[in-house]
């Protein structure tokens, strides 16, 4: 789905008043949309309140809080087991060994979670481009009848960060096949510059991958001479581990494949990456991968997503490609002045303006009625008692999460021996309470409201 059609459905789902499952990647739609996660993790169902950023914030906490556990009962079951060994022959306590033992058997174990690999990506070397990357003269590309776009006058200057951004079907895919080399423009003139060295990723690149050769072939086959450790270290890099690695390309998955294949693009020497929607399938861990890659790229880079979380802090300009009405004019292509924040900001607002009731023509279409939006009091009103919901619902899971941090402190003995230190938590305990009990109240009396605007 591109930006434009992302945005309206947000804006349209952020007044639809029923409850919402989501299934997303997008860390930003979720940050935007959601008040609970539901995470799938060592075959067990986790759930916590509150958006994504306080999701990624209370697992941190509660993986710490494992890892202790795990680490008190590694102690313990050593302890039972050195206990065991020095005194399990003796007639004595023979009896008393067996029992341990069988405790021991029964105990719940505490398992932790896989670890992301820490093995950071490092781009191979390359020679720098002159400073002129791309240089374009009147370019344009028609398909027969169509223009895709014409009389484009740009130049692309090393280093440069930039976003290709339009609707789907604005010429964005073609355009980067221009940069590419892999399409001569139909008019006008497209230069490279000094050893330019491009590295593609082409939108449906994925699918161009020798799919009877497994991942590590695959990665073997980038770096022939690299020894199999560093090869393994690398697949890591790239979320591959144990015997993920054996498997052929074929089976993997659209995010999976799509991982190799940016492997295998970003282990080639370049100077100037190409990289066309190389977010689609990638889920949140993998696009963190890719962003921290890129962020570290010494080239110059031009890519498409309709990703803004992806997107902002990658890309320092923005190409906005508008199509036009007109099949013969072609789309025209803006470099903007302002940065994709800005750029941002315009979608947004062009897409509440979309979503709004009157102005729009995808919801008077919507298929069901319980889907359509209904008369309320006035939508800025119901707009503003949604923040203020959405806020009370962050603040609540952030009080609980302080709340259990200080109930684990005060949990502990020792710290009653500091009285100051003591007093003092107890009474930051004290306001805690007495601000979540007033956030709940205020959230139940907006949720009342909120439901009476119901029809
Ligand atoms: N090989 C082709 N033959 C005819 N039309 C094409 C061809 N490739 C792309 N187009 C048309 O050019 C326009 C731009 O396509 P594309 O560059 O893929 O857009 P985007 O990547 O922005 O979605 C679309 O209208 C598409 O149908
Ligand atoms: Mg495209």
């Amino acid at each position: 789905m591109d930006l434009e059609s992302l945005l309206w459905l947000e804006e349209f789902l952020k007044s639809f008043q029923g409850a919402m499952l989501v299934i997303s990647h997008d860390t930003s739609f979720l940050n935007r949309l959601v008040h609970e996660v539901l995470e799938i993790d060592q075959k067990k169902l986790w759930i916590y309140k509150g958006n994504l950023e306080s999701y990624a914030e209370q697992k941190a906490v509660r993986l710490e809080q494992l890892k202790s556990q795990y680490a008190g009962q590694q102690a313990k079951i050593k302890e039972v087991e050195q206990w065991v060994s020095r005194f399990g022959a003796k007639a004595t306590k023979a009896r008393q060994a067996q029992s341990k033992l069988k405790a021991l058997e029964k105990m719940d174990r505490v398992e932790l979670p896989e670890e992301r690999s820490t093995v950071r990506f490092r781009f191979p070397p390359a020679p720098h481009s002159g400073r002129e990357v791309i240089t374009m003269n009147k370019g344009g590309v028609r398909f027969g009848e169509k223009t895709v776009f014409k009389d484009l006058n740009w130049t692309l200057t090393r280093g440069s960060r930039v976003a290709v951004v339009g609707v789907n079907g604005a010429g964005k895919t073609t355009l980067l096949k221009l940069l590419s080399g892999e399409m001569g423009p139909t008019d006008g003139i497209v230069k490279f510059g000094h050893e330019v060295k491009v590295g593609y990723y082409a939108q449906h690149q994925a699918e161009t991958l020798d799919f009877s050769r497994t991942v590590l072939q695959i990665f073997e086959g980038i770096a022939p001479e690299m020894p199999v450790s560093q090869v393994r270290a690398i697949a890591g890099a790239f979320l591959f581990t144990g015997d993920a690695v054996h498997k052929k390309c074929g089976i993997l998955s659209g995010g999976e494949k799509a991982r190799v294949a940016l492997a295998k693009l970003l282990l080639s020497p370049s100077n100037f990456l190409i990289l066309d929607e190389p977010t689609n399938h990638l889920d949140i861990d993998s696009k963190e991968v890719l962003l921290e890659a890129l962020q570290d790229y010494q080239g110059t880079l031009c890519l498409v997503s309709h990703d803004r979380s992806f997107m902002a802090p990658l890309v320092d300009s923005v190409l906005e490609i508008q199509p036009s009405e007109d099949p013969k004019k072609g789309s025209q292509v803006i470099q903007l002045l302002s940065g994709y924040d800005d750029y941002l900001e315009r979608k947004i607002k062009e897409a509440a303006l979309a979503a709004a009731p009157k102005s729009s023509p995808k919801k008077e279409a919507a298929p069901t009625p319980e889907t359509q939006v209904r008369t309320r009091p006035s939508n800025n009103q119901v707009r503003t008692w949604e923040r203020e919901r959405d806020k009370l619902e962050t603040d609540i899971a952030a009080f609980e999460k302080k709340q259990a941090e200080l109930h684990l402190i005060l949990g502990d003995s020792k710290i009653y021996e500091d009285k100051p230190k003591a007093l003092e938590i107890l009474n930051q305990q004290r306001e805690l309470e007495k601000k979540l009990g007033d956030a709940l109240a205020r959230w139940e009396e907006i949720c009342t409201k909120l439901s009476s605007t119901d029809v």
